[in-house]
């Protein structure tokens, strides 16, 4: 290892949502007693420093004291592109790169500009939060279908149960792969299966990729778009830098629009809000890390990996409780059902007893009950602390 992943960041009063802002949020939902004392775990952002060249390429971005409107570089396109092609084998034209400030914004505007208010949108639950609010906010029917749980305690596909809703009139599927919670690598044949429904029920499929970059030895994310028939769907993906190199608050994501009359609706959509690209800090700091950062990310994952070794360890010798192990991402789905633990009794022994914050399993919808997600993206010394939080909250 060339970089120091131990190193610890004190991130109070950063204005960070993962160290400061959980606060208000759990403080009033579990009656927090000792708040500036809870280790957070939670939310996905990771405690290492972002890539060296990140900061370098800002840096010299701010030597230069005019911040007028900017625009994406050809350089900054071209580093996406084969960053995509390098890492995953995807061949993205550069036209079909369309840039918005996060994935979950991306959604949005591509479900305002596809469907209408009352459309139904189906999603794979337990899931990310938005895929069900955004879709609500915007007025549309949210039809959630389970993902089936398998003999190892993995999520899969029920695709009879899946067609069934796709029969009554879906008009758009979001994707989430790698999926978030649970961190599944969905295989070539599940999205081969997946694409193949979407067309049959001529459903838009939206392909949210942020995770696509994390995936641990054994493993291999590929593309939606890259999957054979691909081509004949109604699909963009959304992807995006900021889960991979830790840069949530530079706000950078990408829609990838191949069909051009998908993209054409979806540029007059963006011009309609005015949305602009990024912004000229994000475009130095992603461009720089589509260069140059493999090393780092590659160095990240097996450090994410040693540690989510340990919390298995550990947490299995817990009477009820179960590491799911994850193909990808630093977030750990935990499933606690064993324990007979109801989620408030849960909730309340991590946050009062062991100080501990977790994400309750129902944040990603009731199919999500009897599990906790953990973030793992963090120094050893931190899992270590909050794997012996986790041990007194159940003393
Ligand atoms: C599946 C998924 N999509 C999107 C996001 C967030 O995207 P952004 O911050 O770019 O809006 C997350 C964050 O955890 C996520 O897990």
């Amino acid at each position: 290892m060339t970089i120091n992943f131990d190193e610890i960041y004190e991130r109070r009063n950063t204005n960070s949502l993962k160290w400061d802002k959980f606060k208000d949020r759990y403080r009033a939902k579990y009656n927090v007693e000792d708040a500036d004392n809870v280790l957070p775990m939670w939310v996905a952002d990771m405690d290492f420093a972002v890539p060296q060249v990140v900061i370098d390429a800002i840096k010299e971005r701010l030597n230069h004291p005019i911040f007028g409107y900017s625009y994406i570089s050809d350089d900054c396109k071209e580093a996406i592109r084969q960053w995509y092609k390098r890492r995953h084998n995807w061949d993205i034209s550069k036209e079909a790169l369309l840039f918005h400030s996060g994935v979950v914004p991306a959604i949005a505007t591509v479900l305002e500009t596809f469907t209408e208010p009352g459309d139904k949108v189906c999603i794979s639950t337990p899931v990310y939060p938005p895929f069900f609010n955004i879709p609500k906010g915007l007025k549309r029917k949210v039809v959630e279908c389970n993902l089936a749980e398998s003999k190892e305690n993995i999520y899969e596909y029920d695709f009879e149960k899946l067609e069934e809703e796709f029969k009554n009139g879906v008009k758009a599927y979001i994707l989430c792969s790698p999926h978030n919670p649970g961190g599944v690598v969905w295989s070539e044949e599940t999205l081969k299966k997946l694409i193949q429904l979407c067309i049959k029920y001529d459903v838009l499929l939206i392909s949210d990729e942020i995770h696509a970059d994390i995936v641990f030895d054994g493993y291999k994310h590929i593309p939606t778009m890259t999957v054979e028939g691909a081509d004949q769907a109604k699909i963009v993906a959304c992807i995006a830098p900021t889960k991979t190199f830790n840069l949530a608050g530079l706000h950078a994501a990408i829609i990838v629009a191949e069909n051009e009359k998908l993209r054409k609706k979806l540029i007059q959509n963006k011009n309609a809000h005015g949305l602009d690209d990024w912004n000229a800090l994000a475009a130095a700091g992603v461009q720089a890390v589509y260069e140059k950062g493999d090393e780092w990310l590659d160095e990240m994952i097996q450090y994410v990996d040693k540690n989510i070794d340990y919390l298995e360890k550990e947490l299995n010798q817990i009477d009820g409780v179960r590491v799911i192990r994850p193909h990808a991402t630093y977030l750990v789905w935990i499933d606690y059902r064993g324990t007979g633990l109801s989620e408030k009794e849960m909730m309340d022994r991590l946050l009062n007893k062991g100080k501990l914050a977790l994400e309750p399993g129902t944040k990603y919808s009731e199919a999500g009950r009897g599990f906790l997600r953990m973030n793992l993206a963090c120094p050893f010394a931190t899992v270590k602390e909050g794997v012996e939080r986790f041990k007194k909250a159940l003393l």
